[in-house]
């Protein structure tokens, strides 16, 4: 009777083991993403985003493909019956990012060094994370996001909205890049490195150029 009961313990330790080295075989959320922030770094932003437009040129997007720091730190504050989760704001942070792109490319020529050398590959680099992402975070069919989140994708949703804006095409890029800092934290800071990404005021430090 005893043996068995070892037997059937054994057993579970087992499959306990099995699935600890099942769940971290999963792939590795960091690594498409840091291939992301690769191509994002500021000397790319800068020869494709700016040097490759005309001075001050400016496109059109609605008012929520703006998404910075100072976004993040409003969704984020408390509310007890309908609390912003961190996966609320990487999901919204990976639609505003490719609708972002989606809108530079719109204004491009086909042959654009910009669009050729930079942003149909930056596409993809979003579209292998995004498999990843979805992977890692199976929809939660039981759960509804809150209305502040749900209102914004409706907005983004919206053909008929005409809440416009102009910006740079590189700001677009900057805001993408420092929200992902901040959003996906894990992915970035070392041990040693106790410096917030989420700051608002990031110019005071250097790091998040
Ligand atoms: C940015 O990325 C490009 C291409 O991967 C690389 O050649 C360049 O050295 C990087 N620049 C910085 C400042 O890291
Ligand atoms: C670009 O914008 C800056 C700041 O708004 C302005 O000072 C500058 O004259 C503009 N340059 C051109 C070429 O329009
Ligand atoms: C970010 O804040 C600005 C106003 O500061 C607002 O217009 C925009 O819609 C917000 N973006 C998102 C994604 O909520
Ligand atoms: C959101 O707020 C919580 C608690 O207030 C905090 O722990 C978390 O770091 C914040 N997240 C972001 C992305 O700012
Ligand atoms: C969402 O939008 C609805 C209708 O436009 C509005 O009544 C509501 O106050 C908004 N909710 C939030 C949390 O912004």
């Amino acid at each position: 009777m005893i043996q068995s009961e070892c037997l059937l313990l054994r057993g579970l330790l087992g499959f306990i083991c099995l699935l600890i080295m099942c769940m971290s075989a999963a792939p590795d959320l960091c690594v498409p993403l840091k291939t992301v922030r690769e191509s994002l770094n500021l000397s790319q932003r800068r020869r494709f985003m700016k040097m490759n437009f005309p001075i001050n040129y400016t496109i059109q997007v609605y008012y929520e493909e703006v998404f910075r720091l100072r976004n993040i730190s409003r969704l984020n504050m408390s509310n007890e019956e309908e609390p912003v989760l961190k996966r609320d704001l990487q999901e919204l942070w990976l639609l505003v990012s490719q609708r972002g792109i989606k809108r530079v490319l719109r204004v491009l020529p086909e042959r654009h060094p910009t669009r050729q050398k930079y942003l149909s590959n930056l596409e993809n680099l979003f579209r292998n994370f995004e498999a990843v992402y979805a992977q890692q975070n199976p929809t939660d069919e039981e759960r509804e996001p809150p209305e502040k989140i749900r209102n914004i994708s409706e907005r983004l949703n919206d053909p008929t909205y005409e809440g416009w804006k102009s910006v740079t095409p590189k700001s677009l890029l900057d805001n993408c890049y420092r929200t992902m800092l901040c959003l996906f934290k894990e992915c970035f800071s070392k041990e040693d490195d106790s410096y917030d990404y989420c700051e608002v005021n990031w110019r005071k430090g250097n790091k998040t150029t």
